[in-house]
């Protein structure tokens, strides 16, 4: 059953645990993640960046696979589809016309005041669809050396956007980035509970691939309600992947291939809705 993000949140929150938000990258991807949360019985995120609605071929049809997946699969758990760093308000309208039912506008490299207007818009657009919206402040570094610059986000200033725009979750830099750590991570633990206690809504930690046990932990104790993983799921599914096409030589069915990583992500995900205490939770 597709679902807002809402209920889900309000759980989370009362019980101490956060819900996973896993990104979509193809086809089988939805499958593994579904499959791994319905064995879980977790509820579950499936994110979904612009650049991927591009490789998928528009919105209605990742909208008309995850219905059509979670119907055929019988998956039970809650599903939220969710638009992952729109920069754009019509992003975000397309995706909700479509039937997402969560998006997140990206516009934090652009000025405060415009990312208050465009994100208040897109809430307000939100709302009459009864769709979630999450916004971010500061600027998330990534392991890509050409963006090694972040910004944490100002605590006053995070009260002002959340007061402002009457977002449902907020993604505040806190030091976290995408991609790989490369064992250069600087968490501001203390930052991420002063926003919490400021803003008084759901936060979201992007970047939460390569954080061990103990930081996804304290990231919970401290008010994060929703945690992102994709390089962590992609990196084990390329590994076993490269490990078969070695030694599975004369291989060329596609389904094989991709399949043989299948394990690894659903692995991943298991373990990862274990640390952040989803599991269980229907
Ligand atoms: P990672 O790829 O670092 O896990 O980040 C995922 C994310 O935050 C998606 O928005």
């Amino acid at each position: 059953m597709l679902v807002n993000s809402k209920k889900l949140f309000d759980n989370a929150l009362k019980q101490g645990y956060a819900i996973p938000a896993y990104n979509i990258n193809n086809l089988e991807w939805i499958r593994f993640i579904l499959e791994a949360c319905n064995e879980d019985k977790s509820p579950v995120i499936l994110a979904v960046t612009p650049s991927s609605i591009e490789y998928f071929g528009g919105y209605k049809i990742v909208v008309n696979l995850v219905e059509t997946m979670i119907n055929e699969l019988c998956i039970k758990v809650p599903v939220v589809l969710h638009l992952d760093h729109a920069n754009d308000f019509l992003s975000c309208k397309m995706a909700i016309d479509a039937g997402f039912t969560s998006v997140m506008i990206d516009v934090s490299t652009m000025g405060f005041e415009d990312n208050v207007a465009i994100t208040d818009k897109v809430v307000s657009y939100a709302k009459e669809h009864d769709v979630s919206v999450e916004a971010e402040l500061g600027s998330l570094g990534s392991d890509d050396s050409s963006q090694d610059i972040y910004l944490y986000s100002d605590l006053e200033q995070s009260h002002d956007f959340v007061f402002r725009t009457g977002i449902d979750s907020f993604a505040p830099s806190v030091g976290n980035v995408h991609g790989f750590y490369n064992g250069n991570e600087k968490i501001d633990f203390e930052l991420l509970g002063a926003i919490c206690k400021m803003v008084r809504i759901p936060l979201v930690l992007h970047g939460a691939s390569g954080l061990d046990d103990n930081k996804l932990k304290t990231a919970i104790f401290c008010g994060v309600t929703k945690i992102n993983f994709n390089t962590d799921l992609m990196y084990a599914w390329s590994c076993e992947v490269r490990k078969y096409l070695k030694t599975n030589k004369d291989i060329y069915d596609p389904r094989k291939i991709i399949l043989s990583g299948k394990n690894a992500v659903k692995k991943v995900i298991h373990e990862k809705n274990t640390i952040i205490g989803s599991k269980n939770r229907l």
